[in-house]
Parts: structure tokens; sequence; C-alpha cells
């Protein structure tokens, strides 16, 4: 059977590039013979031209505007990680790409921009790795449980920050010290601030309250407290207290309306968010048909990451392949508030 093609175009090589560009080298023949698709990464965007790199130089630019102007690329994958990545999204619906992308600032801050310009457009927009990493939690919401209404929603959406809790709790670990091994890890964001106080974990409890409960809330809405100043002594009183400290993503409809936050939490240690540690991410749902499930994995990481970025690439890949790409962006997406 001839394979098709699918050239994307890679805005962005850090972590979550870098692990979307080695889990092609990895599985590239296994994704061909499953789905009789040949992806190429046909040109990368990076800030630095100068750095030494695992992609061959005549690939690289330093203008993503290269990418989404090149005819032969059909998909653009958002890495950047920068908050204004939204515009160059943006610039490629309109240029007649297909996007995917782990930008969860972008996708919260611009979300009906990037939806009215992916029908306008007729391409495809999808965002998984932007929620929990490599827990593909968007597509269960979309697809497997769309019969349901929801009561509750409580996360571990941050994987930096559950890594310094658990070294903290665990080992009494100094913060600076986790937070700075946690940066080394490829964990937290450019700017660490996001992580720290909550930020990151906002931008994710966003996207979720448009899928979850049709409300859409922008991050500056959700009342936000980070994790910034739990010291030493906060973190020994509550295991006095058979507890532990988490930072929790939450929203709930209760008699007063739909309530959210981002908290640092005490948890009884038998809660099973509690046991959720490290760079791990946790999500717990509570349907009125459904009742109560919890998905766990690595929310954080190179190729956990790109494995829910490669979901979507597959999955647009397969509609380009059909030619009935469009079909999927009218069908799902959620009401406004
Ligand atoms: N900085 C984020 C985190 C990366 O620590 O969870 C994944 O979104």
């Amino acid at each position: 059977m001839e394979r098709k093609q699918i050239k994307i175009g890679l805005m962005g090589l850090g972590t979550v590039g870098g692990g979307v560009w080695q889990l092609l080298q990895m599985n590239r023949e296994s994704i061909a013979a499953k789905t009789g698709l040949d992806f190429e990464i046909a040109k990368v965007a990076v800030r630095d031209l100068g750095r030494k790199r695992a992609v061959p130089a005549e690939r690289l630019t330093d203008r993503p505007e290269d990418l989404y102007e090149d005819p032969e690329i059909q998909v653009i994958v958002g890495v950047l990680g920068r908050p204004d990545e939204g515009r160059h999204l943006l610039a490629a619906m309109n240029a007649g790409k297909h996007v995917v992308t782990a930008n969860k600032a972008a996708v919260a801050a611009d979300y009906e921009a990037l939806r009215e310009a992916a029908e306008r457009n007729k391409v495809l927009f999808r965002y998984e790795a932007s929620v929990a990493g490599g827990i593909p939690i968007l597509h269960a919401i979309e697809q497997s449980l769309q019969g349901n209404e929801y009561q509750e929603l409580m996360g571990i959406l941050n994987g930096t920050t559950n890594y310094i809790l658990t070294h903290m709790t665990e080992e009494g670990a100094d913060y600076a010290d986790v937070l700075k091994k946690a940066q080394e890890l490829g964990f937290a964001e450019p700017d660490p601030t996001a992580d720290v106080e909550g930020i990151d974990a906002a931008n994710k409890l966003s996207i979720l309250l448009s899928l979850v409960f049709g409300a859409r809330v922008l991050p500056k809405d959700i009342p936000t407290e980070g994790i910034s100043r739990i010291s030493g002594a906060d973190i020994a009183a509550a295991k006095e207290q058979g507890c532990k400290i988490k930072l929790i993503a939450r929203a709930a409809k209760t008699d007063k309306g739909l309530e959210y936050s981002v908290r640092p939490t005490l948890l009884p240690k038998e809660h099973p968010l509690a046991g959720v540690n490290n760079e791990f991410n946790a999500v717990f749902l509570k349907g009125n048909a459904v009742d109560e499930l919890m998905f766990y994995g690595r929310g954080a990481g190179a190729l956990p990451t790109a494995s829910a970025v490669w979901g979507d690439l597959i999955e647009v890949g397969k509609e380009i392949a059909k030619g009935a790409a469009y079909d999927l962006v009218v069908a799902g997406g959620p009401a406004e508030a």
C-alpha cells in the first residue's frame, strides 16, 4: 500500500518540541505501519540558529512564518511555549494549516479566537497536550464521556509543583533546590513563576472548565494561589494531622453556581490524589452517569507530552488522508458560558 505523506512544521524545539522530534525517530515505522501515514517533520522553527541540535541544520529556521508560509506543510505543531504563541497559531490557521499545540497559556487566553479561526478556515485545531501532559483527558471528555453532565472536577494539573511538594514532604528538601531540579528535568515553564504561583494550573483549569462545564472562564478570573509560600513547617504540620499538601485545581456545581479555584489544599493521606507524586498529574471527575473517574499519568516531561501531541497529529493525519478534516472541528467544542 502506498503511504500518504504528511508534512509537519514544528514550531519550537524546547523540551516538548525535542520530545516530538524524538518520538518520530523512535516510532516512525510503527506509526506508518499502523496508519499508512508517513509523517515528516519538514521544518523546525527555533530561536537560536547557532545552537547544536539533533535536527539537521537545513530544516531549521528562526522565522516561525517560514513554517506556515510553506505550501507543502499541512500541520503546524505549536510548542514554542511562549505566551504570544497564539498569534502564530492564528496566522497558521489563516494560512490554511491544521494546528496541534501544547501551549495551555495560548489556548486558555485565545480560545474563542482559535476555535473561530479553525472553523472559518476549515482546519483542525487539537490541543490534548495542553492539559495534564500525557493523560488523554480532553479526548476522554470530548468523546467517551460525551453523554454525561458533571458535578465536580478536581485535579493535580502541574507537574513542577507536585514534584516540589513531593520532595519537600518525603525528604524535607529545600524549596529552591527542588525547583532547580524540576527545571533541570524540563518540567518547569521557561519562567517557573507560572508553575509555582498556580498560573499554569489555572490555564489548564480554564480549558477544562470549557470542556467539562461549558463555562468560559479566563485564567485571570480563577481565584489562584500557588505554593511559593509553603514552608517546611506547613508540611510538617500537615503530616502531624495525617495529611499532605497538594496544589489542587477544583471546580464544582453548587447551590451558588459553578465554583472554581487553584489552591494548596490539605488532603488526608488516604485521599486518592494524596498518592499522586512527583511530576505525575491526576484528574478526578464525577459525571451524573459514569459516576467517579480518575485519570493518572505523567503531566510534564518531553516524551509524555509528545505522546499527546502525536495522538493529535496522527488523528489530524488520518482526517487529511480521508479528505474529511473539517468534520472533526465542527463536531466538538464547548458551549459558551
Ligand atoms: N510546567 C508544566 C508542569 C509543564 O510542570 O506541569 C506541563 O504543562
